[in-house]
């Protein structure tokens, strides 16, 4: 098998504690890999001031991809990490797809009692580059009684097109081959237009997959009362950040949630993390759920092509959650889905 070259960005908090465990779990497989460790994060921040200095920021994009614990830390005010060091790696490498799948696997407990195992099996096609994120907008009179704020949503056609084809492409590749597309144009005249119109346009190539449309709201409560309705959902970049926690407390809680930040066309590397944010409250404690993170190996494995080796991740994972009880800490999850991995 040949060498991936992999740049690891453990970051703050768990990061660094979920990532070590995705390691173990990709040496396991068999795969070649070479890890290089980049110290970014709050500490980097702290210490001499950067976020992601432009000659880092380069050289990540030789990679075959990327590992990402977490970012954010309550000693770093709000934004700065996320904006400068996340979402600059998401928009300079034009990670337009944000996959997101929500699957239940056996023997978990979900908080929609009753529900069967197969009723929760969808995957958010989150966009991952416009929408509220661009950043655009601004402040005037900061400060005063008469401050006006105003945060912009950006959807350009093209931006739209390609997220919306690619989850077409997903939608035509499941059994069931449903697309919903989530938003809210009835407030949202402008953008909730220009997503749907793009997606009655696309679908006419894909006769075969079958086309719904869901308000935003309407979505959040089917999430937890028809989980069963969604398939393949697509959806901008705000909605699909609150809809994916969403699904990720129905599919189990956020210690399994996975998630690729994927540039299709492989102009630049593609980055895997988990849902799950850095949690500094149990940092350092070996308490974090390392399982997202090793499912996000999957979906990085699966992404480079190695199909067999990714399945081989994801059912160690299913076997393990089948036998799970309490009492395990991070690294002796990672040990025992590693040692179901090497066989
Ligand atoms: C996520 C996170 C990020 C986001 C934050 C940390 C900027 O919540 O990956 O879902 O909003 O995208
Ligand atoms: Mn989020």
């Amino acid at each position: 098998s040949r060498n991936i070259r992999l740049a690891v960005i453990p970051g703050d908090g768990i990061g660094t504690e979920v990532v070590a465990e995705g390691l173990k779990v990709l040496e396991a497989v068999g795969t070649k890999i070479e890890p290089t460790h980049y110290d970014l994060g709050a500490a980097r921040y702290h210490r001499t001031g950067e976020t992601l200095p432009d000659s880092v920021l380069d050289e990540l994009r030789g990679y075959d991809a990327i590992l990402l614990g977490a970012i954010g830390d309550p000693s770093v005010p709000p934004g700065i990490l996320e904006r400068d060091l996340l979402l600059r790696l998401r928009f300079a490498f034009d990670h337009y797809v944000n996959l997101r799948p929500v699957k239940l696997f056996p023997g978990v407990a979900t908080p929609l009692a009753g529900t069967p195992t197969e009723n929760i099996d969808m995957i958010v096609v989150r966009e991952g580059t416009e929408g509220l994120y661009a950043g655009t907008g601004g402040v005037m009179r900061r400060g005063t009684p008469h401050e006006i704020a105003t945060q912009e949503s950006l959807n350009t056609a093209h931006g739209v097109e390609r997220v919306v084809r690619y989850a077409f492409e997903k939608a035509r590749s499941r059994p069931r081959r449903k697309l919903t597309l989530v938003h809210k144009t009835n407030v949202l005249t402008f953008a909730g237009d220009l997503w749907q119109r793009t997606v009655n346009r696309v679908a006419e190539e894909y006769p075969e997959v079958t086309t719904d449309y869901c308000h935003i709201d309407a979505a959040s409560m089917f999430f937890v009362t028809q989980p069963e309705r969604f398939d393949v959902v697509v959806t901008d970049n705000l909605f699909g950040d609150i809809i994916t926690d969403l699904g990720a407390a129905i599919a189990g809680g956020i210690g399994l949630a996975a998630s690729g930040n994927i540039n299709p066309e492989g102009a630049a590397p593609s980055m895997f993390e988990p849902v799950h944010g850095s949690a500094p409250d149990i940092a350092g404690q070996g308490k974090a759920d390392p399982t997202a993170t090793i499912l996000s190996v999957s979906m990085l494995l699966d992404h480079l092509g190695l199909h067999d080796e990714a399945a081989r991740v994801e059912q160690a994972v299913a076997a393990d959650i089948a036998e799970r009880g309490a009492g395990r800490g991070t690294s002796e999850i990672g040990d025992d889905i590693t040692a179901r991995v090497s066989g």
